[in-house]
């Protein structure tokens, strides 16, 4: 048969190991204040179905969540991306929702092509349009961590080898693949790192036990969650086993009953005097 010509790359389209980074959980001291700027400022969506109370609150934004039980405040060390539809209506939101803000830590500052906000309990957050990151009108591209000197190698060859990620490591940073259109990055940074404070991140893996075994074999799992979820924190080099970083991973199979389950998303630019019917939920645009 005759050789059909390919003008594509199809490598551009493979994904690792991780399928999907769902949410970040970060406990906050008042529901009602991160209520003011998650839900009204940043004009995500509050979940109707799970943690429905004041004890606790999902904040949907496209296919991920921020997770917010209450306690003591935790600062994710690094940034949190989101993208929202529109970074002029995400302002307008902000500069309401600032007005319940006064006493706490909130910040919000037009840099080139972002927002760059501090949330009311210390999170930093950049907020991008769509045209930064073409495979999402809404949600989290990506989650920035801040890494001691010379450890960004060593988490390449973690992420790489123990939870089969395709990974890019140059110079001080390593971006590691989450799914087709998601990162975690690993920046260096030479500035004093505050003490980890058990915040976590969960994500979905095609081949659960695989990482499993290696983390278990060495003492790694700090959480036998259920049949379908572990939890580790050590990022450890996989040549040395010293320990890297510390971040919690929930890790998730894809069997877990909340893999991608229909997240409720509104429409952040309908409010009382934009309404029209049928306008309330968000729609991704087309691609
Ligand atoms: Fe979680």
């Amino acid at each position: 048969m005759e050789r059909v010509k390919n003008n594509f790359d199809r490598s551009l389209e493979d994904v690792g190991n991780v399928q999907l980074l769902e949410h970040v959980n970060l406990t906050v001291p008042d529901q009602s204040v991160a209520g003011m700027f998650y839900v009204t400022g940043l004009g995500f969506t509050r979940d109707p179905y799970i943690e429905f109370g004041t004890l606790n609150m999902w904040i949907n934004l496209g296919e991920q969540q921020f997770h917010m039980p209450t306690n003591e405040a935790q600062v994710l060390r690094g940034h949190i991306a989101v993208v929202v539809p529109d970074l002029d209506d995400l302002g307008a939101r902000l500069k309401f929702a600032a007005r319940g803000l006064g006493d706490t830590a909130f910040k919000s500052i037009e840099s080139d092509n972002c927002l760059d906000l501090t949330c009311p309990f210390g999170n930093h957050i950049k907020a991008f349009a769509p045209a930064s990151f073409p495979d999402i009108d809404l949600g989290m591209p990506y989650v920035q961590f801040d890494v001691p000197p010379n450890t960004s190698a060593g988490i390449a060859r973690f992420y790489t080898q123990v939870l089969g990620c395709p990974c890019q490591h140059d110079n001080d940073t390593t971006r590691v693949a989450m799914g087709h259109n998601q990162h975690l990055i690993f920046k260096e940074t030479d500035a004093p790192l505050a003490a980890y404070d058990g915040h976590h991140i969960a994500i979905y893996v095609a081949d659960f036990s695989g990482p499993h075994g290696w983390l278990s074999q060495r003492g790694l799992i700090s959480e036998e969650s259920d049949q379908f979820q572990y939890r580790f924190v050590d990022i450890v080099d996989p040549d040395s086993g010293e320990v890297l970083y510390q971040v919690e991973h929930e890790v998730r199979a894809l069997s877990h009953a909340m893999y991608r389950r229909p997240l409720v998303n509104r429409n952040p630019s309908t409010n009382f005097f934009t309404y029209r019917k049928g306008n309330e939920q968000f729609s991704p645009a087309p691609r």
